[in-house]
């Protein structure tokens, strides 16, 4: 038996339930909101596919109410507002610090021993406030955001490459900003050939920046921020936490002196099990990724900062 709390039943909250029911492998979700009647309603309808896709999962909506999230194994936290058009995520941090650190707190109570999933945005700036706000072991506390651009990155390859996406490894690690993500183009390959050997520069470079603003091109696209990737994403990092999968997946982490950067939560591959995370891998980066990883930290830390600013942590 396991059970997965789904904070936010909105865009990417209830996509990444109904993604997590088609995988089949929690026993129950729980899907809450503070918007009356949408958890309850957006619930019901997914169960009204379990016949048609044949899933057992149990998919319950409440509003507001987390006496019924008690006893979740892991907690993914959506709630929040998305982004809108020409807004950057840190502009998004004023509001959402104030939900997540209440969340956080609610779902603590009912749930001492889950593991948290942050994929509210600024999401390395929620996912520290998350951390330093509940004094939870930094194995806990789990920011989605790498694997999301790191899907981005491998799509944008595959259309390049002309080849499919599922023989493409390509991974993103650093923050979950536009300008602070950083797509490792160097250990990119086709199933064990170097993208660089395969692409030329230009159009390398062009894949690194359109997965760079990848979030931005679909908030412009869509009037606020995608769901199916993001939903899928988060999914598929519960997913290692229930089955104990032991997947090495870039996630946002609490590092200790790994990348050279310590106090800061920020995009690196992990190794996510039963425990959350695992351990924190460390790649061997260049002279030029090395610099990126730093200039991003400072992004991050700079964003961390306002939280410092409103007493929050
Ligand atoms: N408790 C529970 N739910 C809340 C709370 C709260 N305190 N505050 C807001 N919500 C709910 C809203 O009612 C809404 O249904 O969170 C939901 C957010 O859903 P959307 O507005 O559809 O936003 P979404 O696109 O799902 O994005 C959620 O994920 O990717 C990030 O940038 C994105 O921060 C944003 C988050």
């Amino acid at each position: 038996m396991s059970k997965v709390t789904v904070i936010g039943a909105g865009n990417v909250g209830a996509t990444c339930a109904n993604a997590m029911a088609h995988m089949q492998f929690v026993s129950e979700i729980v899907l809450l909101d503070i918007k009356e009647g949408v958890a309850e309603g957006k619930a019901l309808d997914m169960m009204q596919t379990a016949k048609l896709y044949q899933f057992n999962t149990r998919i319950t909506g409440v509003t507001d109410n987390y006496e019924a999230t008690a006893g979740s194994d892991v907690v993914v936290i959506t709630s929040g507002i998305p982004r809108k058009p020409g807004m950057t995520r840190e502009e998004l941090i004023g509001v959402n610090a104030g939900i997540v650190s209440s969340v956080v707190k609610n779902v603590l109570s009912f749930s001492p021993d889950a593991v948290i999933v942050i994929i509210s945005n600024p999401m390395d700036t929620m996912t520290y406030l998350a951390l330093k706000s509940s004094g939870l072991p930094k194995n806990r506390v789990i920011g989605m955001g790498g694997i999301l651009d790191s899907s981005r990155f491998t799509c944008y390859l595959s259309k390049a490459i002309n080849a499919p996406a599922c023989d493409i490894e390509g991974m993103v690690i650093g923050g979950h900003g536009d300008t602070t993500m950083i797509p490792l183009i160097r250990l990119a390959n086709y199933r064990g050939t170097p993208v660089c050997d395969i692409l030329d520069k230009e159009t390398a470079d062009k894949v690194v920046a359109d997965t760079m603003v990848g979030g931005a091109t679909l908030t412009k696209l869509l009037g606020t921020s995608a769901w199916y990737a993001p939903g899928a994403a988060g999914a598929i990092l519960v997913k290692s936490i229930i089955m104990d999968e032991k997947r090495m997946l870039p996630c946002c982490a609490y590092l200790e002196g790994e990348y050279g950067q310590k106090d800061i939560c920020i995009g690196v591959p992990v190794v996510l099990g039963k425990n959350g995370i695992e351990k924190v891998v460390e790649l061997e980066l260049d002279r030029n990724e090395k610099a990126l990883f730093e200039k991003s930290a400072e992004a991050v830390r700079k964003t961390n900062s306002v939280l410092h600013d409103m007493k929050l942590v």
